[in-house]
């Protein structure tokens, strides 16, 4: 038996996810001690051996908890991802929570920000982005929205909208650019879970206040691209070689620029915006009005694409939207009302209530204005 330096970290693993059909790729631990103090991990199964049923019956019965050390977790998660045991939700699952144990660290209010935290974090968020690339293989965008449906949802918004903006950059990245090399589908992958990565440097209170902004707190809110490039680039982060750091300094820069040139923050316009920026808010705006969190009302599907249409050449690339639109399974009858959503809104910002507007019919002499529909107080702050 192996005893293991003290400074070595550790996950724990679910016994039910864990791959039998081959050798195991990493090592497997136990604690040892039952003083929470004074953990002392003990290597009961290395590397290179096959666990069979039987053994992880008979382990069950000895230990709570089976742990694997943290500079194994990518072997974890691959094998993991590759085997046929699991469905695609467990293993998205698995996934999901190793992105939120980076993206926890990453955004983590209580310790001194350093390049090293980024450094490591973003290594662990790239190995997550990996196995999200061969997890969704040719997934669709109805798929996909199915697979996150049923994906628990946490109480803070950046992270599991980060997690499915990510899933949602590779997705349409594929689906505009079916060849694609892997490279680009990581790379994209890693911008879109990176997003917002500059929301570290903006403070809670303004995060968690939703759609209820003062015009200063929305301006400071404004700021993020720009405190996410800082970070990324002013910090000098050293990425892994086969990333492209400009390109996902890039998509955290450009996400909120508009097609129109009316986003922010250096509003650019058209082609001046990364095309890979240009699918990471495709991505953010169909997560952040479809996808159910603890506050909001969920759009349906026809409703949805019915109010995205609307930004489509005004926020929204034009050709790439058609794109979108055409692989979603929608049926235009099933829009009852005709909504949009007011310009001012901004999916980085959780709504507790979509600043939804109904367009009035043609015949009438007003069409054109709108009418508030849901909560006033609210749909004024926006
Ligand atoms: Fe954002
Ligand atoms: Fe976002």
């Amino acid at each position: 038996m192996l005893t293991t330096p003290a400074l070595r970290s550790f996950f724990s693993i679910r016994y039910d996810l864990i791959a039998t059909e081959d050798a195991l790729p990493y090592d497997l631990f136990v604690n040892s001690s039952s003083l929470k103090e004074k953990e002392k991990f003990v290597r009961i199964f290395p590397a290179g051996e096959q666990l069979s049923s039987e053994d992880i019956q008979s382990l069950r019965k000895k230990y709570i908890q089976l742990y694997v050390p943290e500079d194994q977790r990518h072997l974890y998660l691959k094998s993991l991802v590759q085997t046929d045991q699991y469905d695609d939700v467990n293993k998205a699952l698995l996934l999901k929570d190793s992105a939120l144990e980076y993206l926890g660290r990453i955004f983590d209010g209580e310790r001194e920000f350093s390049t090293e935290i980024l450094e490591s974090n973003i290594e662990g968020c790239r190995e997550v982005v990996e196995n999200m690339v061969d997890l969704l293989g040719e997934y669709g965008i109805d798929d996909l929205k199915g697979l996150i449906g049923n994906l628990s949802f946490h109480d803070f918004y950046t992270y599991d909208h980060s997690i499915n903006v990510s899933m949602y950059c590779i997705s349409i990245w594929r689906l505009a650019h079916p060849k694609a090399p892997r490279s680009d589908l990581v790379n994209i992958g890693l911008g879109g879970l990176l997003h917002d990565l500059g929301k570290v440097k903006i403070p809670t209170h303004i995060l968690n206040s939703p759609g209820g902004l003062t015009d200063e707190e929305y301006e400071e809110i404004k700021q993020h691209p720009g405190y996410g490039l800082e970070l990324l680039l002013a910090g000098h982060v050293k990425v892994h070689p086969s990333l492209d750091i400009n390109v996902i300094a890039r998509i955290i820069h450009e996400h909120h620029e508009n097609w129109n040139g009316e986003g922010y923050p250096s509003k650019k316009r058209e082609e001046e915006i990364h095309p890979m920026a240009r699918a990471c808010t495709i991505a953010d705006f169909f997560d952040a009005i479809t996808t159910k969190r603890s506050y909001n009302q969920v759009m349906h599907i026809a409703d949805a694409m019915n109010v995205m249409r609307k930004f489509r050449g005004v926020k929204i690339e034009p050709v790439l939207y058609d794109l979108f639109e055409k692989s979603v399974d929608f049926v235009k009858a099933d829009v009852k009302k005709d909504l949009r959503l007011s310009d001012r809104f901004d999916p980085t910002i959780p709504w507790e209530t979509l600043p939804l507007e109904e367009v009035k019919a043609l015949k009438n002499a007003d069409f054109g204005k709108i009418r508030i529909v849901g909560d006033k107080k609210d749909a004024k702050k926006s």
